[in-house]
């Protein structure tokens, strides 16, 4: 970073922007395999908050590599600058006052950890959804894990690179069982339970 640039200060705060908005902000930061559920569940959570008129932003991994992050790939280190980005626009986000919710593979312990930072004052709520990698290669909506193990995708998770699940996260989910529906639910729950739905 240069020597030379200043942090200035603003006036109309992120409690302000919030405060009009009538809600809490958060961040909900779904992590899992490939075909574990994460956009899925992701969706359905936006849809409910949504028609209960919460402003909300979805953020989700397939979707930003199309274009903020269309220089990436799956590398260790690419995927590390993708989650820090990740994380570094969820935070203008629910700086906006906004309730965020971030699917990403985002496999690595240490980048979550470094999220998890941007928001110690803030609501973080790490969501794993699990599910074992025989269930989402026997899934693959997306033909990748065929590919995969073909050797025509290389680094893919799960497969050629590695998951490291949370070992605490805030939420888990595990969709070899549970329906996405019953996942929403589970999580309305704990937004409930924190106070997140006012
Ligand atoms: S990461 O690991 O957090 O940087 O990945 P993310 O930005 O979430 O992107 C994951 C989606 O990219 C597609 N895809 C791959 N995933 C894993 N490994 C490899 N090599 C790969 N190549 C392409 C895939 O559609 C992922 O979407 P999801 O929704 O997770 O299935």
């Amino acid at each position: 970073m240069s020597d030379n640039i200043t942090w200035h200060p603003m006036n109309i705060t992120k409690q302000d922007r919030a405060t009009q908005k009538q809600q809490i902000p958060c961040v909900i930061w779904f992590t899992g395999l490939s075909g574990s559920g994460k956009s899925t569940i992701a969706n359905l959570l936006e849809q409910y908050l949504y028609h209960c008129d919460y402003h909300c932003s979805l953020l989700d991994g397939d979707n930003l590599r199309h274009g903020l992050n269309k220089d990436l790939g799956f590398s260790e280190s690419d995927r590390i600058e993708n989650i820090r980005r990740a994380g570094e626009v969820a935070k203008l986000l629910s700086d906006s006052g906004l309730m965020v919710i971030s699917a990403f593979i985002s496999p690595f312990h240490s980048e979550r950890q470094l999220v998890r930072e941007l928001f110690l004052n803030d609501h973080f709520i790490e969501i794993h959804v699990d599910a074992s990698l025989s269930v989402c290669e026997q899934r693959d909506p997306k033909g990748l894990y065929v590919k995969a193990r073909q050797g025509q995708i290389t680094n893919f998770t799960g497969i050629d690179s590695i998951y490291e699940p949370p070992k605490n996260p805030d939420i888990y989910l595990n969709t070899d069982k549970q329906s996405p529906e019953a996942c929403l639910e589970i999580i309305i729950n704990v937004l409930n339970e924190k106070g997140l739905l006012v």
